[in-house]
C-alpha cells in the first residue's frame, strides 16, 4: 500500500520535529517544512542520522508566495497529501492586553491566523478524501479559561479555534477533517524550560489525530483523547 503523505509547518525544531519524528517512525512519507532553509537542512540531517527518511520543503507561512511554491513543489513531486499540519507558531507577548503593542498583535495574527488560513486555502485541493488538517492551538486560546496573559498569542489562538470551525465546515463535503488542538505545556523553545511536559508527549495528540482521527471529531478542539470546550 501507498504510504499516506504529512505536511508539517515549523517542522525544524521543537514540536514539529517531533511530530515528524514519530509520523516516519509510523512509516508516514513525511514533508518536514521551515521558514529557514539551512535549520530545516540540520532538522533533516538529525532525522537521518537516526534513520529516517523525511523530505523538505521551505515555507514561510506569512509569505504566500512560499506558500505557493510549496504548493506546486508537492503536487509535482507527490501529486496529493493526507495530513497538513499547521504547527508552526510565535508568541511576542511582553506586556498586559491593556498596553498590547498594535504591531505585536498584528505580527502574531500573521503567524498564528494568516498562515494556516493561507495554507489551507492553497493545499485542501491537494488533500486525499479522508485527509486531516491539524490545527496547533493552545489551551491559552480557550474562552472558558481566558484571563489577562499572552493576550496576543491567545486572541491569535482563539481566532484559529474560529478557523478551525469555519474550515470544518466548509471542507465536510471533501471529506476532509479540521481539528484544533492543544499540545500540552511543552519544554520547547517557546514553552521554556519549566514545561511539564517533553517534546515526545508533546507530539501525542497531533500524530494521535494524523492517524486516527475521524470525520466525527471534525471541528472539534483536543487535548490528547479529551475533547476541550471552546
Ligand atoms: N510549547 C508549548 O507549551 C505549546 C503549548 C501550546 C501550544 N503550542 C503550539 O504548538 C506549536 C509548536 O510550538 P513549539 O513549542 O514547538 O514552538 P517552537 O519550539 O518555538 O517552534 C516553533 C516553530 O514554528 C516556526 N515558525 C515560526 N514562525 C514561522 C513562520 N512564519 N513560518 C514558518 N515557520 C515558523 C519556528 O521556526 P524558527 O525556528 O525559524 O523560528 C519553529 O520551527 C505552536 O503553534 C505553538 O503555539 C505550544
Amino acid at each position: 500500500m501507498n504510504k499516506k503523505i504529512a505536511l508539517i509547518t515549523g517542522a525544524n525544531k521543537g514540536i514539529g520535529l517531533e511530530t515528524a519524528k514519530q509520523l516516519l517512525e509510523l512509516n508516514y512519507d513525511v514533508y518536514l517544512s521551515s521558514r529557514d532553509i539551512a535549520k530545516g537542512m540540520e532538522a533533516v540531517d538529525k532525522l537521518q542520522q537516526i534513520g529516517l527518511s523525511p523530505r523538505f520543503v521551505q515555507i514561510d507561512v506569512t509569505n504566500h508566495e512560499s506558500i505557493k511554491q510549496a504548493k506546486q513543489h508537492i503536487e509535482q513531486e507527490v501529486g496529493k497529501i493526507d495530513v497538513l499540519i499547521n504547527n508552526a507558531g510565535i508568541m511576542l507577548d511582553k506586556t498586559g492586553v491593556l498596553d498590547m503593542p498594535i504591531d505585536v498583535l498584528d505580527t502574531t495574527l500573521k503567524a498564528n491566523l494568516y498562515g494556516p488560513l493561507m495554507m489551507i486555502q492553497e493545499f485542501y485541493p491537494i488533500i486525499n478524501p479522508n485527509g486531516k488538517i491539524i490545527n496547533l492551538s493552545s489551551i491559552l486560546g480557550q474562552l472558558k479559561s481566558m484571563k489577562n496573559y499572552s493576550p496576543a498569542y491567545s486572541i491569535s489562538k482563539t481566532a484559529l479555534n474560529a478557523l478551525t470551525r469555519q474550515t470544518a465546515a466548509a471542507l465536510y463535503k471533501h471529506n476532509i477533517a479540521v481539528y484544533s488542538v492543544h499540545p500540552g505545556w511543552v519544554r520547547t523553545d517557546m514553552g521554556g524550560k519549566d514545561a511539564d511536559m517533553d517534546v515526545q508527549d508533546g507530539a501525542y495528540t497531533s500524530v494521535w489525530l494524523a492517524t486516527e482521527g475521524t470525520m466525527e471529531q471534525t471541528g472539534k478542539y483536543f487535548y490528547r483523547k479529551n475533547e476541550l470546550t471552546w
